[in-house]
């Protein structure tokens, strides 16, 4: 087993600091961490920012982000002073996806929704990995069924080769709002209006009292769909 997995699972697995500590000593400039600005991500990247300001933090643009994301980015610009690299799909497969049919096509079926996710993260995704060996993501078991068994440290399945790290595994959602309190993180401002999960516009709405965290996602979709779009599971694994 590569020597980083052991080194991660001698640590406590709730002290992400301390993980990310491990992953940044051990990768150096061949990890690099994906951020969609939501609180996970904001939390890792305000610890990053706290341990090694010269890790590379990537976001994708789908093109159909919402406003609040945007600002949001901002304001993480101004306070930590990073240069967040933005990474667009490729014109030319937006261009005929639309072309072909339409700005919705995602809503008429699974297969859709998938292609569309496909142009708009999981290409731009590979792009953005390139010359990585590991990526930071930060994703928990308690957001959904589907992400109960992820691991701290994991090959990733969508991109053979490359070392996933979720810091935040076994953080809760009521965790994640402490240390951004305590720590004033900007924050997407859509959270103070119900969304517990933010990806695009088109495909975002916020949840009920009670309702899983990723219940906002694709909510047109049948909950055996699993609500993910990609970036994280292969097919027969998720999608
Ligand atoms: S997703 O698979 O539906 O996108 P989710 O929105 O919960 O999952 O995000 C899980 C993790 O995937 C985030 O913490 C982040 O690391 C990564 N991620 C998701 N969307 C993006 C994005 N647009 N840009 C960069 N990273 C992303
Ligand atoms: Fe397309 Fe919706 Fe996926 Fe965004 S979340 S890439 S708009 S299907």
């Amino acid at each position: 087993m590569n020597e980083i997995f052991t080194r991660i699972q001698h640590l406590d697995p709730h002290d992400a600091a301390g993980i990310l500590r491990e992953v940044i000593n051990y990768y150096g400039d061949h990890v690099v961490m994906a951020t969609s600005f939501q609180l996970g991500g904001l939390v890792l990247l305000d610890m990053v920012h706290r341990l090694d300001k010269r890790v590379r933090v990537f976001s994708l643009d789908t093109g159909r982000l919402p406003e609040e994301t945007y600002q949001c980015a901002e304001q993480v610009r101004l306070r930590y002073g990073i240069s967040v690299e933005w990474v667009f799909p490729r014109h030319d497969a937006v261009e005929t996806l639309i072309r072909e049919k339409g700005m919705y096509s995602f809503r008429e079926s699974v297969g859709n929704r998938k292609e569309c996710c496909g142009i708009r993260k999981v290409e731009p995704l590979a792009r953005a990995l390139a010359g990585a060996e590991a990526w930071i993501t930060g994703r928990r078991m308690d957001q959904s069924e589907n992400r109960r068994e992820i691991n701290i440290i994991e090959n990733d399945p969508v991109q053979p080769g490359r070392v996933k790290i979720n810091p935040l595994v076994q953080w809760s959602k009521s965790e994640l709002w402490e240390y951004v309190n305590a720590h004033h993180v900007p924050y997407n401002k859509l959270y103070d209006k119900g969304f517990l999960s933010i990806g695009c516009e088109c495909c975002t709405r916020p949840c009920q009292e009670g309702e899983d965290e990723r219940a906002g996602r694709w909510w047109w979709e049948a909950p055996e769909e699993h609500k993910e779009c990609g970036l994280h599971f292969t097919r027969g694994e998720g999608i």
